[in-house]
């Protein structure tokens, strides 16, 4: 079976004590963290953004898996690029005309690229895009919030983007990901799960993140 890469979301981390919650999910086995940002405009929350980026960056290694869920992606990919983020995902539904202009700028600063749908968007919207890009993140709650219900239905369309795509595309999934939901959307052929609530809310992270392989 191929790696499965397992991405903490800090959304559901102690804010006051970001560091250790970071080098905690480390020491747990994490080699990504997944920063959510919000805006409160493409999604009804506001989370953190560019300078809790860099603040980051400067003490960790990890690999920094940003999810933009915001409006006009475009007016923030170089800042978020630049404070260090290593994978910029932005939502197809934030600026359907105006995908390739932003694959391309995230490729000029060096960073890998990720598109990311909502529940409600059929996957064959990327199908053009899948041999530019390094991840297609597929949502299974409404983004916006930690810990959602899983939404089943939406994992069926892990195997409709594999089937379109190129062995190297990482096929993530962010949403009510546990130990019962990792095991579904590994088998229908995803290779990277994103976990907030289960993992933080746990005692022991790294049984959490074991029980997510
Ligand atoms: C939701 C975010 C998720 C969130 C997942 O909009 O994109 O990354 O942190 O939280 P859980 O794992 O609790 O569903
Ligand atoms: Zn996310």
């Amino acid at each position: 079976m191929s790696k499965i890469i397992i991405s903490p979301s800090i959304l559901s981390a102690d804010f006051m004590n970001l560091e250790s919650e970071i080098n905690a999910v480390k020491t747990a086995g994490a080699e990504w963290i997944h920063i959510d940002v919000m805006d409160g405009h493409f999604v009804p929350n506001i989370s953190i953004g560019v300078p809790v980026v860099k603040s980051i960056r400067k003490k960790t290694e990890l690999f920094l898996d940003t999810h933009l869920m915001i409006e006009n992606p475009e007016k923030y990919i170089k800042d978020f690029a630049l404070a260090g983020a290593d994978l910029i995902t932005f939502h197809y539904e934030a600026c359907p005309d105006n995908v390739n202009e932003n694959i391309n700028l995230i490729k000029q600063y060096g960073k890998k690229v990720g598109i990311s749908i909502k529940p409600k968007t059929e996957p064959k919207v990327l199908l053009p895009y899948l041999d530019k890009i390094d991840l297609v993140l597929i949502m299974t709650v409404e983004p916006g919030f930690g810990g959602q219900e899983f939404m089943h239905d939406c994992a069926m369309k892990i195997p409709e983007i594999k089937e379109s795509a190129s062995e190297n595309l990482i096929i993530q999934v962010d949403g009510g990901i546990n130990n019962l939901t990792a095991k579904i959307c590994t088998s229908l052929g995803a290779n990277s799960l994103v976990a907030g609530s289960y993992i933080y809310n746990a005692d022991d992270y790294k049984k959490a993140i074991d029980s997510l392989k």
